[in-house]
């Protein structure tokens, strides 16, 4: 495997999916706390960073166990410090140091950069220039701005890099990461959906043994895919709950217990929604809601859970950047995540948490949900939040208002279906405003509810942009909703980016 040393870059987690893009493993670790480098460590990669190496708070990692044992390679911030920690100097730049540069000379014989060609265009992003460097150091490439774009330690593996191969505008980052990885590292490009997969249930019998284990299953792709890796290592010892909260889509319960059921898995669904419900009533702080659903769902899952017997594990599908989240280095551009489903263990459960996709990144999840024959609608299912349609009331929640929006959603969703647009949104939904607006109907006039519908685009939630839908399909959709769903008289789309707005209403 590769270790990836964090600085706190935005663009970490990147060089970690083009390496693996690259089917090699690796791992992310903090700068200053990275696992001893034993014999499977066949790398070592030094990330970018907000800070600069001037500043009093700058990042120092130890390179004492890795330079000249391990092949390095420094990007940006890392490049710059080992020019700077080696009797080089590094100035802020008088020039502009940002986005697209071509590389202007490449030295013929870099085995790092074999098979790049000359004008290649790379990505820049960094305030600070190398102005000296060390004794022992031969420059490899150039732009026309930035004589240091790339620098090598003479009898040494270990390379530095102004510009940042794992993102897309550098167009041959990835034959560079390939070079790194495989002729200089030289390790074997086999780590696939299907060795992951293999592995990982041998590593689950090791771990889990005869042992029970339960774990709550929300139809989301994450869960999915963690139970049925769980199912196919331990088979019947795996118990699943699915907890109907009563804020779940149109018929989303049954069909998913249907999916589930499918797949083999030992599925129980509980049926609470009116437990909820009560607990919900008058309720209108979101927040508040949050609470409520969050301690609510871990009382109905703790009841269930006590009634199997013996049960020793809890089975979660937290996935790799939660984990990297949950201990990455905070520097002065680290965003920070208000809800999320990690540090999920309630004190009172006594129980050993397994996670086995806890290395794994969203597309990575599906590509083995794929490899074990999970169905393409668990794989491609929307995102949908833990609080579900609670969150997309505005006001206070009623069986009744639930029923409306599960209409209204419906048809919006099915909408996107039949019409083949799903798959381009990357989450949908439809809000329940707390307004009535007047309307007529025959002679009279009404006043009705009014529902926004939303769907964005996004990588991973954190932006988002509106989804241009077609003004036909929102004609069709907007028709069908106030001419089916009583209680509904206007129907408006929210055009809003994330940021300033969040993708939901409350
Ligand atoms: P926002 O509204 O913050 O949403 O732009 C970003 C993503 O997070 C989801 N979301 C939640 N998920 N519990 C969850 O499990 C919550 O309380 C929650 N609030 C928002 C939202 O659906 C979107 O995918």
């Amino acid at each position: 495997k590769i270790l990836i040393l964090d600085f706190g870059s935005q663009y970490t987690q990147l060089i970690a999916r083009r390496i693996r893009e690259l089917n090699v493993y690796c791992e992310i670790h903090p700068f200053n706390d990275f696992p001893a480098l034993d014999e499977s460590v066949k790398g070592v990669i030094l990330s970018g960073s907000p800070f600069s190496v001037l500043d009093d708070e700058a990042p120092l990692p130890d390179l004492t166990e890795i330079r000249g044992k391990k092949p390095l390679l420094a990007v940006c911030y890392g490049a710059q410090w080992l020019a700077h920690n080696n009797g080089g100097s590094v100035a802020k730049s008088s020039t502009r140091e940002y986005g697209r540069a071509n590389l202007s000379f490449i030295h013929d014989q870099s085995p790092l950069l074999k098979d790049i060609p000359l004008e290649s265009q790379v990505w820049m992003s960094h305030g600070d220039t190398i102005q000296e460097l060390p004794d022992d150091v031969e420059i490899i490439c150039s732009t026309p701005d930035v004589k240091v774009g790339g620098f090598a330690f003479e009898n040494e593996q270990t390379f530095g890099i102004q510009f940042h191969p794992e993102v897309s505008h550098s167009v041959d980052g990835k034959i560079l990461l390939r070079n790194f990885l495989v002729d200089i590292c030289g390790v074997a490009q086999d780590w696939t959906p299907a060795s992951f997969v293999e592995e990982t249930v041998q590593i689950l019998k090791d771990q889990v043994g005869n042992d029970k284990v339960v774990m709550g299953l929300s139809g989301g792709v994450d869960s999915s895919v963690a139970a049925t890796l769980l199912h196919k290592a331990i088979g019947k010892n795996l118990y699943c709950i699915f907890v109907d909260n009563g804020l779940l889509r149109k018929n989303e319960f049954e069909n998913v217990l249907e999916d589930y059921k499918e797949l083999g898995l030992n599925i129980k669904g509980v049926n609470s929604s009116k437990r909820f419900y009560e607990k919900l009533e008058g309720v209108s702080d979101p927040e508040e809601k949050r609470k409520i659903i969050g301690n609510m769902f871990i009382e109905v899952f703790d009841d269930e859970a006590h009634q199997i017997e013996d049960v020793t594990w809890l089975g979660q599908g937290t996935i790799y950047p939660d984990v990297i989240e949950s201990k990455s280095v905070k520097g002065p551009s680290a965003t920070i995540k208000s809800h999320h489903n990690v540090g999920g263990l309630p004190d009172f459960m006594k129980l050993k948490v397994v996670e086995p996709l806890n290395t794994l990144f969203k597309d990575e999840v599906r590509r083995v949900g794929r490899e074990m024959g999970l169905p393409e609608n668990l794989l491609g299912r929307h995102p949908f939040p833990g609080p579900g349609l609670a969150i997309r009331i505005l006001g206070d929640i009623t069986e009744e208002k639930v029923k409306i929006l599960q209409e209204v959603d419906h048809y919006f969703i099915q909408g996107l279906k039949d019409e083949g647009l799903y798959d381009d949104v990357w989450q949908a939904g439809a809000i329940l405003l707390p307004v009535q607006s007047v309307g007529v109907m025959g002679d009279e006039r009404t006043y009705e509810n009014a529902v926004a519908l939303r769907a964005v685009e996004s990588i991973d939630g954190m932006t988002a942009d509106w989804v241009h839908l077609p003004y036909e399909f929102l004609a069709r959709i907007s028709n069908k909703i106030i001419n089916n769903v009583k209680g509904i008289n206007r129907v408006v789309y929210d055009i809003s980016s994330k940021p300033p707005a969040t993708i939901e209403w409350e």
